[in-house]
Protein backbone atom coordinates (compact mmCIF):
# COMPACT_ATOMS: atom_id res chain seq x y z
CA UNK A 1 0.00 0.00 0.00
CA UNK A 2 1.58 3.40 -0.67
CA UNK A 3 0.18 4.98 2.48
CA UNK A 4 1.09 2.44 4.86
CA UNK A 5 3.42 4.16 6.63
CA UNK A 6 1.71 6.06 9.82
CA UNK A 7 -1.75 6.49 11.52
CA UNK A 8 -1.80 10.52 11.39
CA UNK A 9 -2.24 12.88 8.64
CA UNK A 10 -0.31 16.10 9.52
CA UNK A 11 -2.02 18.87 7.00
CA UNK A 12 -1.60 22.72 7.30
CA UNK A 13 -3.73 25.39 5.83
CA UNK A 14 -2.12 27.20 2.79
CA UNK A 15 -4.69 28.65 0.56
CA UNK A 16 -5.80 27.42 -2.57
CA UNK A 17 -4.96 24.39 -4.62
CA UNK A 18 -3.70 24.15 -8.25
CA UNK A 19 -2.94 21.30 -10.50
CA UNK A 20 -4.29 18.09 -11.99
CA UNK A 21 -5.53 14.86 -9.75
CA UNK A 22 -5.87 11.79 -11.13
CA UNK A 23 -8.91 9.80 -10.04
CA UNK A 24 -9.01 6.03 -9.95
CA UNK A 25 -11.28 3.13 -9.64
CA UNK A 26 -14.48 3.25 -7.59
CA UNK A 27 -14.02 1.87 -4.32
CA UNK A 28 -17.84 0.60 -4.40
CA UNK A 29 -17.52 -1.11 -7.91
CA UNK A 30 -14.16 -2.89 -7.49
CA UNK A 31 -15.20 -4.39 -4.67
CA UNK A 32 -18.36 -5.94 -6.11
CA UNK A 33 -16.87 -6.72 -9.69
CA UNK A 34 -14.01 -9.17 -7.72
CA UNK A 35 -17.35 -11.11 -5.68
CA UNK A 36 -18.49 -11.58 -9.34
CA UNK A 37 -15.38 -13.01 -10.41
CA UNK A 38 -16.73 -16.28 -7.86
CA UNK A 39 -19.51 -17.10 -10.68
CA UNK A 40 -17.23 -18.27 -13.46
CA UNK A 41 -13.90 -20.66 -13.37
CA UNK A 42 -11.07 -18.90 -15.03
CA UNK A 43 -9.08 -16.42 -14.98
CA UNK A 44 -10.54 -12.83 -14.71
CA UNK A 45 -8.41 -9.30 -15.39
CA UNK A 46 -9.69 -6.27 -13.77
CA UNK A 47 -8.50 -2.70 -15.04
CA UNK A 48 -8.00 1.03 -13.04
CA UNK A 49 -8.08 -1.04 -9.36
CA UNK A 50 -7.35 1.70 -6.75
CA UNK A 51 -4.52 0.57 -4.31
CA UNK A 52 -6.93 0.65 -1.30
CA UNK A 53 -7.01 -1.76 1.72
CA UNK A 54 -10.67 -2.66 1.16
CA UNK A 55 -9.58 -4.13 -2.21
CA UNK A 56 -6.14 -6.24 -0.07
CA UNK A 57 -9.39 -7.40 2.08
CA UNK A 58 -11.51 -8.64 -0.68
CA UNK A 59 -8.44 -10.29 -2.03
CA UNK A 60 -7.40 -12.43 0.57
CA UNK A 61 -11.13 -13.12 1.47
CA UNK A 62 -11.05 -14.60 -2.34
CA UNK A 63 -7.88 -16.22 -1.87
CA UNK A 64 -8.92 -17.85 2.01
CA UNK A 65 -11.80 -19.51 -0.63
CA UNK A 66 -8.77 -20.80 -2.69
CA UNK A 67 -8.62 -17.78 -5.34
CA UNK A 68 -5.23 -17.45 -7.21
CA UNK A 69 -4.74 -13.22 -7.32
CA UNK A 70 -1.78 -11.43 -8.77
CA UNK A 71 -2.18 -7.45 -7.99
CA UNK A 72 0.07 -5.35 -10.18
CA UNK A 73 0.17 -1.59 -10.80
CA UNK A 74 -3.30 -1.07 -10.81
CA UNK A 75 -4.45 -4.21 -12.33
CA UNK A 76 -5.81 -7.13 -10.73
CA UNK A 77 -5.74 -11.25 -12.15
CA UNK A 78 -7.74 -13.40 -10.44
CA UNK A 79 -7.87 -17.04 -10.95
CA UNK A 80 -11.11 -19.27 -9.49
CA UNK A 81 -10.53 -22.67 -9.55
CA UNK A 82 -13.49 -25.25 -10.28
CA UNK A 83 -13.96 -25.72 -6.58
CA UNK A 84 -13.61 -23.26 -3.97
CA UNK A 85 -14.37 -23.20 -0.20
CA UNK A 86 -17.31 -21.40 0.52
CA UNK A 87 -16.94 -19.86 4.03
CA UNK A 88 -16.47 -15.92 4.77
CA UNK A 89 -14.47 -15.82 8.05
CA UNK A 90 -15.15 -13.25 10.85
CA UNK A 91 -11.85 -11.90 10.92
CA UNK A 92 -12.40 -10.74 7.12
CA UNK A 93 -15.48 -10.06 7.45
CA UNK A 94 -15.20 -8.08 10.72
CA UNK A 95 -12.64 -5.86 8.76
CA UNK A 96 -14.96 -4.73 5.57
CA UNK A 97 -18.56 -5.30 5.64
CA UNK A 98 -19.14 -5.22 1.90
CA UNK A 99 -17.56 -8.69 2.05
CA UNK A 100 -21.13 -9.88 2.29
CA UNK A 101 -21.45 -9.56 -1.50
CA UNK A 102 -19.93 -13.15 -2.01
CA UNK A 103 -23.14 -14.26 -0.39
CA UNK A 104 -25.20 -14.00 -4.10
CA UNK A 105 -22.39 -15.34 -6.04
CA UNK A 106 -21.69 -18.34 -3.67
CA UNK A 107 -25.05 -19.50 -3.90
CA UNK A 108 -25.32 -18.95 -7.52
CA UNK A 109 -22.95 -21.18 -8.16
CA UNK A 110 -21.51 -23.58 -5.35
CA UNK A 111 -25.35 -23.71 -3.93
CA UNK A 112 -23.69 -23.22 -0.61
CA UNK A 113 -22.17 -20.08 1.60
CA UNK A 114 -21.14 -19.65 4.86
CA UNK A 115 -21.04 -15.86 5.70
CA UNK A 116 -19.93 -14.59 9.15
CA UNK A 117 -22.81 -11.73 9.77
CA UNK A 118 -21.42 -8.35 9.47
CA UNK A 119 -22.12 -6.35 12.88
CA UNK A 120 -22.86 -2.31 13.29
CA UNK A 121 -20.61 0.72 12.61
CA UNK A 122 -19.99 4.00 12.76
CA UNK A 123 -23.10 4.78 11.22
CA UNK A 124 -25.40 2.38 13.23
CA UNK A 125 -26.71 -0.68 12.54
CA UNK A 126 -26.24 -2.04 9.22
CA UNK A 127 -28.61 -5.11 8.61
CA UNK A 128 -28.70 -7.16 5.99
CA UNK A 129 -32.71 -8.64 5.63
CA UNK A 130 -33.14 -7.02 2.86
CA UNK A 131 -29.99 -9.13 0.64
CA UNK A 132 -31.22 -12.52 2.96
CA UNK A 133 -35.23 -11.47 1.94
CA UNK A 134 -34.59 -11.30 -1.79
CA UNK A 135 -32.22 -14.55 -2.08
CA UNK A 136 -34.80 -16.30 -0.22
CA UNK A 137 -37.03 -15.14 -3.20
CA UNK A 138 -35.01 -17.13 -5.72
CA UNK A 139 -35.18 -20.41 -3.56
CA UNK A 140 -32.10 -19.80 -1.22
CA UNK A 141 -32.94 -20.96 2.46
CA UNK A 142 -30.85 -19.24 5.18
CA UNK A 143 -29.69 -20.45 9.02
CA UNK A 144 -27.84 -18.46 11.73
CA UNK A 145 -26.00 -19.78 14.19
CA UNK A 146 -22.49 -18.96 16.02
CA UNK A 147 -22.75 -15.55 14.38
CA UNK A 148 -22.44 -17.25 10.69
CA UNK A 149 -25.38 -17.18 8.14
CA UNK A 150 -25.42 -20.82 6.43
CA UNK A 151 -27.05 -20.39 3.18
CA UNK A 152 -27.95 -23.33 0.86
CA UNK A 153 -29.70 -23.51 -2.51
CA UNK A 154 -30.43 -26.20 -4.36
CA UNK A 155 -31.24 -24.67 -7.22
CA UNK A 156 -31.83 -20.99 -8.02
CA UNK A 157 -35.48 -19.78 -9.55
CA UNK A 158 -35.88 -16.54 -11.12
CA UNK A 159 -38.44 -14.38 -9.28
CA UNK A 160 -40.26 -11.00 -9.23
CA UNK A 161 -38.08 -8.99 -6.10
CA UNK A 162 -39.60 -6.39 -4.74
CA UNK A 163 -37.31 -4.18 -2.56
CA UNK A 164 -39.08 -2.07 -0.43
CA UNK A 165 -35.64 0.27 -0.07
CA UNK A 166 -33.66 0.52 -3.06
CA UNK A 167 -30.40 -1.22 -1.02
CA UNK A 168 -27.45 -1.15 -3.00
CA UNK A 169 -26.04 -4.20 -1.31
CA UNK A 170 -29.23 -6.29 -1.44
CA UNK A 171 -29.09 -5.10 -5.17
CA UNK A 172 -25.42 -6.46 -5.89
CA UNK A 173 -26.06 -9.41 -3.99
CA UNK A 174 -29.60 -10.40 -5.61
CA UNK A 175 -28.15 -9.78 -9.43
CA UNK A 176 -25.77 -12.00 -9.19
CA UNK A 177 -27.29 -14.89 -7.90
CA UNK A 178 -29.98 -14.14 -10.64
CA UNK A 179 -27.56 -14.30 -13.74
CA UNK A 180 -27.42 -17.91 -12.87
CA UNK A 181 -30.65 -18.55 -11.45
CA UNK A 182 -33.13 -20.89 -14.21
CA UNK A 183 -35.52 -18.59 -15.81
CA UNK A 184 -36.77 -15.01 -15.38
CA UNK A 185 -35.95 -12.63 -12.31
CA UNK A 186 -37.02 -8.84 -12.32
CA UNK A 187 -35.88 -6.46 -9.48
CA UNK A 188 -38.32 -4.05 -8.99
CA UNK A 189 -36.42 -0.73 -7.24
CA UNK A 190 -33.11 -1.96 -7.44
CA UNK A 191 -30.04 0.48 -6.42
CA UNK A 192 -29.44 2.50 -9.12
CA UNK A 193 -25.98 3.86 -8.62
CA UNK A 194 -23.26 3.65 -11.00
CA UNK A 195 -21.79 0.97 -9.61
CA UNK A 196 -24.78 -0.76 -10.13
CA UNK A 197 -24.39 -0.31 -13.72
CA UNK A 198 -20.39 -1.25 -13.73
CA UNK A 199 -21.40 -4.47 -12.05
CA UNK A 200 -24.41 -5.17 -14.92
CA UNK A 201 -21.59 -4.21 -17.02
CA UNK A 202 -19.47 -6.33 -15.60
CA UNK A 203 -21.57 -9.67 -15.68
CA UNK A 204 -22.79 -8.95 -18.96
CA UNK A 205 -19.48 -9.59 -20.66
CA UNK A 206 -19.00 -12.68 -18.56
CA UNK A 207 -22.20 -13.77 -20.60
CA UNK A 208 -24.97 -12.78 -18.10
CA UNK A 209 -28.38 -11.41 -19.93
CA UNK A 210 -29.02 -8.57 -17.91
CA UNK A 211 -30.48 -5.00 -18.41
CA UNK A 212 -32.51 -1.91 -16.94
CA UNK A 213 -35.94 -2.38 -18.26
CA UNK A 214 -38.16 0.66 -16.54
CA UNK A 215 -38.08 0.64 -12.91
CA UNK A 216 -36.37 -2.51 -12.73
CA UNK A 217 -33.52 -4.77 -13.70
CA UNK A 218 -34.66 -7.54 -16.08
CA UNK A 219 -32.12 -10.69 -15.67
CA UNK A 220 -32.48 -13.81 -17.72
CA UNK A 221 -30.54 -16.25 -16.10
CA UNK A 222 -28.04 -18.38 -18.23
CA UNK A 223 -25.90 -21.98 -17.09
CA UNK A 224 -22.82 -20.32 -17.28
CA UNK A 225 -20.70 -17.81 -17.37
CA UNK A 226 -16.55 -17.14 -18.46
CA UNK A 227 -14.31 -14.76 -16.87
CA UNK A 228 -14.69 -11.11 -17.76
CA UNK A 229 -12.06 -8.77 -19.01
CA UNK A 230 -10.19 -11.51 -21.08
CA UNK A 231 -11.27 -9.82 -24.92
CA UNK A 232 -9.65 -7.10 -26.33
CA UNK A 233 -12.45 -7.18 -28.71
CA UNK A 234 -15.40 -7.38 -26.94
CA UNK A 235 -17.96 -4.67 -27.31
CA UNK A 236 -18.45 -2.22 -24.48
CA UNK A 237 -22.24 -3.29 -22.87
CA UNK A 238 -24.42 -0.76 -23.09
CA UNK A 239 -25.95 -2.04 -19.56
CA UNK A 240 -24.60 0.77 -16.97
CA UNK A 241 -26.70 2.77 -14.80
CA UNK A 242 -28.58 5.89 -14.66
CA UNK A 243 -26.43 8.82 -16.41
CA UNK A 244 -23.39 6.54 -17.76
CA UNK A 245 -22.22 6.66 -20.82
CA UNK A 246 -20.73 4.71 -22.80
CA UNK A 247 -17.34 6.70 -23.04
CA UNK A 248 -13.60 5.46 -21.67
CA UNK A 249 -14.13 6.17 -18.64
CA UNK A 250 -17.25 4.32 -18.00
CA UNK A 251 -16.53 0.53 -17.23
CA UNK A 252 -15.85 -1.73 -19.79
CA UNK A 253 -12.67 -3.37 -21.80
CA UNK A 254 -10.22 -0.97 -22.57
CA UNK A 255 -9.37 -0.77 -26.29
CA UNK A 256 -5.83 -2.38 -25.62
CA UNK A 257 -7.46 -5.25 -23.90
CA UNK A 258 -5.70 -4.98 -20.32
CA UNK A 259 -8.76 -5.83 -18.46
CA UNK A 260 -12.09 -4.77 -17.76
CA UNK A 261 -11.60 -1.47 -16.58
CA UNK A 262 -13.64 0.03 -13.39
CA UNK A 263 -15.53 3.60 -13.62
CA UNK A 264 -14.07 6.02 -11.59
CA UNK A 265 -14.49 6.86 -8.03
CA UNK A 266 -17.07 9.40 -7.78
CA UNK A 267 -16.76 9.76 -4.31
CA UNK A 268 -12.99 10.31 -4.40
CA UNK A 269 -13.90 12.86 -6.63
CA UNK A 270 -16.32 14.56 -4.06
CA UNK A 271 -13.43 14.96 -1.69
CA UNK A 272 -11.18 17.11 -4.52
CA UNK A 273 -13.99 18.79 -5.35
CA UNK A 274 -15.03 19.53 -1.48
CA UNK A 275 -10.80 20.24 -1.08
CA UNK A 276 -11.24 22.92 -4.13
CA UNK A 277 -14.60 24.47 -2.59
CA UNK A 278 -12.82 25.31 0.94
CA UNK A 279 -9.59 26.17 0.03
CA UNK A 280 -10.03 27.79 -3.68
CA UNK A 281 -8.19 27.09 -6.51
CA UNK A 282 -8.62 25.81 -10.01
CA UNK A 283 -8.06 21.83 -10.41
CA UNK A 284 -8.84 19.50 -13.13
CA UNK A 285 -10.01 16.05 -12.12
CA UNK A 286 -9.19 13.51 -15.00
CA UNK A 287 -10.98 10.62 -15.64
CA UNK A 288 -14.14 12.14 -13.12
CA UNK A 289 -17.41 11.42 -14.50
CA UNK A 290 -19.70 14.62 -14.34
CA UNK A 291 -22.26 12.31 -15.72
CA UNK A 292 -22.36 10.05 -12.76
CA UNK A 293 -22.32 13.42 -9.68
CA UNK A 294 -24.96 15.77 -11.32
CA UNK A 295 -26.86 16.54 -7.74
CA UNK A 296 -23.54 16.89 -6.50
CA UNK A 297 -22.46 19.48 -9.29
CA UNK A 298 -25.42 21.54 -9.26
CA UNK A 299 -25.27 21.70 -5.44
CA UNK A 300 -21.66 22.71 -5.48
CA UNK A 301 -22.80 25.36 -8.40
CA UNK A 302 -25.94 26.93 -6.41
CA UNK A 303 -23.06 26.99 -3.23
CA UNK A 304 -20.41 29.16 -5.76
CA UNK A 305 -18.31 27.10 -7.32
CA UNK A 306 -17.70 26.93 -11.02
CA UNK A 307 -17.89 23.15 -12.51
CA UNK A 308 -17.75 21.76 -15.93
CA UNK A 309 -17.59 17.70 -17.07
CA UNK A 310 -16.21 16.93 -20.18
CA UNK A 311 -15.21 13.64 -21.65
CA UNK A 312 -11.59 13.95 -20.38
CA UNK A 313 -12.51 14.85 -16.46
CA UNK A 314 -14.00 17.93 -14.10
CA UNK A 315 -12.47 21.33 -13.93
CA UNK A 316 -13.32 22.74 -10.63
CA UNK A 317 -12.81 26.02 -9.84
CA UNK A 318 -13.70 28.38 -6.91
CA UNK A 319 -12.80 31.90 -6.28
CA UNK A 320 -14.78 33.15 -3.48
CA UNK A 321 -16.12 32.08 0.22
CA UNK A 322 -19.15 29.36 -0.67
CA UNK A 323 -22.35 30.40 0.30
CA UNK A 324 -24.26 27.98 2.42
CA UNK A 325 -27.01 25.52 1.33
CA UNK A 326 -29.21 22.75 2.54
CA UNK A 327 -27.95 19.22 1.69
CA UNK A 328 -30.77 16.11 2.21
CA UNK A 329 -28.90 13.10 1.27
CA UNK A 330 -31.17 10.54 -0.95
CA UNK A 331 -30.46 7.13 -2.78
CA UNK A 332 -29.10 7.55 -6.09
CA UNK A 333 -29.62 10.18 -7.99
CA UNK A 334 -29.63 12.00 -4.97
CA UNK A 335 -27.44 13.11 -3.07
CA UNK A 336 -25.46 10.35 -1.75
CA UNK A 337 -24.85 9.54 2.15
CA UNK A 338 -20.38 9.41 1.12
CA UNK A 339 -20.59 13.23 -0.35
CA UNK A 340 -22.30 14.41 3.43
CA UNK A 341 -19.13 14.59 5.40
CA UNK A 342 -17.72 16.74 2.61
CA UNK A 343 -20.74 19.06 2.51
CA UNK A 344 -20.84 19.52 6.43
CA UNK A 345 -17.08 20.59 6.14
CA UNK A 346 -17.70 23.24 3.22
CA UNK A 347 -20.57 24.60 5.29
CA UNK A 348 -18.44 24.68 7.85
CA UNK A 349 -16.51 27.60 6.30
CA UNK A 350 -19.68 29.00 3.86
CA UNK A 351 -21.51 32.49 4.38
CA UNK A 352 -25.06 31.45 6.15
CA UNK A 353 -26.70 28.64 7.52
CA UNK A 354 -26.98 25.40 6.15
CA UNK A 355 -29.37 22.46 6.83
CA UNK A 356 -28.33 18.87 6.48
CA UNK A 357 -30.76 15.63 6.84
CA UNK A 358 -29.50 12.48 6.39
CA UNK A 359 -31.81 9.94 5.15
CA UNK A 360 -29.43 6.71 4.65
CA UNK A 361 -27.45 6.42 7.72
CA UNK A 362 -28.81 8.13 10.48
CA UNK A 363 -26.02 7.69 12.58
CA UNK A 364 -23.61 8.90 10.58
CA UNK A 365 -22.68 11.98 12.25
CA UNK A 366 -20.12 11.22 15.01
CA UNK A 367 -17.44 13.23 12.97
CA UNK A 368 -19.31 16.08 13.76
CA UNK A 369 -17.24 16.46 17.09
CA UNK A 370 -14.09 16.32 15.19
CA UNK A 371 -14.98 19.59 13.21
CA UNK A 372 -16.47 21.08 16.67
CA UNK A 373 -12.71 20.94 17.64
CA UNK A 374 -11.67 22.91 15.04
CA UNK A 375 -13.95 25.66 15.81
CA UNK A 376 -17.23 24.86 13.89
CA UNK A 377 -20.41 25.60 14.66
CA UNK A 378 -22.70 22.95 14.34
CA UNK A 379 -25.84 21.36 16.17
CA UNK A 380 -27.13 18.29 15.39
CA UNK A 381 -30.82 17.11 16.47
CA UNK A 382 -31.71 13.77 15.17
CA UNK A 383 -31.06 12.97 11.81
CA UNK A 384 -30.47 16.94 11.33
CA UNK A 385 -27.63 19.13 11.54
CA UNK A 386 -27.83 23.09 11.49
CA UNK A 387 -24.28 24.13 10.28
CA UNK A 388 -23.42 27.78 10.79
CA UNK A 389 -20.89 28.81 8.42
CA UNK A 390 -17.35 30.54 10.36
CA UNK A 391 -14.87 32.88 8.52
CA UNK A 392 -12.31 30.18 9.31
CA UNK A 393 -11.77 26.67 11.28
CA UNK A 394 -8.36 26.36 13.33
CA UNK A 395 -6.56 23.47 13.07
CA UNK A 396 -6.91 20.62 15.86
CA UNK A 397 -5.73 17.33 16.83
CA UNK A 398 -9.37 15.42 15.43
CA UNK A 399 -9.67 11.38 14.99
CA UNK A 400 -11.25 9.41 11.51
CA UNK A 401 -13.84 7.23 12.86
CA UNK A 402 -14.74 5.99 8.75
CA UNK A 403 -13.15 6.46 5.39
CA UNK A 404 -15.14 9.55 4.13
CA UNK A 405 -15.22 11.60 7.99
CA UNK A 406 -11.72 10.66 7.39
CA UNK A 407 -10.64 12.20 4.59
CA UNK A 408 -13.42 15.27 5.32
CA UNK A 409 -11.29 15.95 8.39
CA UNK A 410 -8.44 16.21 6.34
CA UNK A 411 -10.00 18.66 3.48
CA UNK A 412 -10.93 20.24 6.58
CA UNK A 413 -7.45 20.93 7.96
CA UNK A 414 -6.46 21.94 4.24
CA UNK A 415 -8.69 25.42 5.09
CA UNK A 416 -8.03 25.80 8.14
CA UNK A 417 -5.43 27.68 10.01
CA UNK A 418 -2.56 26.00 11.81
CA UNK A 419 -1.63 22.49 11.94
CA UNK A 420 -4.52 19.61 11.67
CA UNK A 421 -3.23 16.23 12.88
CA UNK A 422 -5.88 13.59 11.87
CA UNK A 423 -5.15 10.56 13.43
CA UNK A 424 -6.97 7.22 12.54
CA UNK A 425 -5.31 7.45 8.62
CA UNK A 426 -5.89 3.94 8.15
CA UNK A 427 -9.86 3.99 8.05
CA UNK A 428 -9.03 6.72 4.83
CA UNK A 429 -6.65 4.04 3.34
CA UNK A 430 -9.38 1.59 3.29
CA UNK A 431 -11.17 3.82 0.39
CA UNK A 432 -7.97 6.80 -0.79
CA UNK A 433 -5.27 5.71 -3.39
CA UNK A 434 -2.78 7.87 -2.21
CA UNK A 435 -5.06 10.55 -0.53
CA UNK A 436 -2.11 13.10 0.91
CA UNK A 437 0.64 12.76 -2.14
CA UNK A 438 -2.42 13.77 -4.63
CA UNK A 439 -3.14 16.41 -2.32
CA UNK A 440 0.37 17.48 -2.12
CA UNK A 441 0.70 17.46 -5.65
CA UNK A 442 -2.29 20.44 -6.30
CA UNK A 443 0.22 22.26 -3.45
CA UNK A 444 -1.02 21.20 -0.20
CA UNK A 445 1.13 21.34 3.12
CA UNK A 446 0.23 17.53 4.04
CA UNK A 447 2.59 14.58 5.28
CA UNK A 448 2.26 11.26 6.84
CA UNK A 449 3.54 9.85 10.22
N1 LIG B 1 -30.53 -1.59 4.88
C1 LIG B 1 -31.41 -2.37 5.58
N2 LIG B 1 -31.45 -3.71 5.31
C2 LIG B 1 -30.64 -4.28 4.37
C3 LIG B 1 -29.74 -3.46 3.65
C4 LIG B 1 -29.71 -2.11 3.93
O1 LIG B 1 -32.15 -1.90 6.42
O2 LIG B 1 -30.72 -5.49 4.16
C5 LIG B 1 -30.50 -0.14 5.16
C6 LIG B 1 -29.14 0.28 5.76
O3 LIG B 1 -29.14 0.09 7.15
C7 LIG B 1 -29.07 1.73 5.37
C8 LIG B 1 -29.73 1.75 4.00
O4 LIG B 1 -30.53 0.57 3.93
O5 LIG B 1 -29.82 2.51 6.26
C9 LIG B 1 -28.74 1.80 2.85
O6 LIG B 1 -27.95 0.66 2.80
P1 LIG B 1 -27.38 0.06 1.44
O7 LIG B 1 -27.60 -1.40 1.44
O8 LIG B 1 -27.88 0.86 0.29
O9 LIG B 1 -25.82 0.38 1.58
P2 LIG B 1 -24.60 -0.63 1.57
O10 LIG B 1 -24.67 -1.53 0.40
O11 LIG B 1 -24.41 -1.23 2.91
C10 LIG B 1 -23.15 0.98 0.08
C11 LIG B 1 -21.79 1.59 0.12
C12 LIG B 1 -21.72 2.68 1.18
C13 LIG B 1 -22.77 3.72 0.84
C14 LIG B 1 -24.15 3.05 0.74
C15 LIG B 1 -25.26 4.00 0.34
C16 LIG B 1 -20.31 -0.20 -0.51
C17 LIG B 1 -19.23 -1.14 -0.10
N3 LIG B 1 -20.80 0.57 0.45
O12 LIG B 1 -23.40 0.40 1.36
O13 LIG B 1 -20.43 3.28 1.05
O14 LIG B 1 -22.76 4.70 1.84
O15 LIG B 1 -24.10 1.98 -0.23
O16 LIG B 1 -24.99 4.55 -0.89
O17 LIG B 1 -20.70 -0.15 -1.67
C18 LIG B 1 -18.30 4.02 1.84
O18 LIG B 1 -17.89 3.91 0.70
O19 LIG B 1 -17.62 4.54 2.74
C19 LIG B 1 -19.65 3.53 2.16
C20 LIG B 1 -20.05 3.40 3.40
Amino acid sequence: MAQSAGDVIVVRGNGGLDGEVCIGGAKNSVLKLIAACLLAEGQHVLANVPDISDVSVMCELLEAMGVSITRTDHCLVIDVPAEINTEAPYHLVERMRASIVVLGPLLARFGAARVALPGGDDFGPRPIDMHLRALESLGATFRTSHGDISGTAEALTGAEIVLEYPSVGATENVLMAAVRAKGRTRIVNPAREPEIGDLVSFLNQMGAKARWAGNGLAIEGVEQLSPAGQHASSPRSTAGGIGTSARTEVGGTPADGDGYRVISDRIETATYLAAVGMCGGSVFLRHAVGDHMTMLIRKLTEMGMHIVADAEGIRATATQRLTSADVATLPYPGLATDYKPFLVAMLTTASGVGIVTENIFTGRFRYIDELRRMGADIRTEGHHAVVRGAERLSGAPVRAHDIRAGAALVVAGLAAEGETEVAGATHIDRGYDDLTGKLAGLGAIITRR
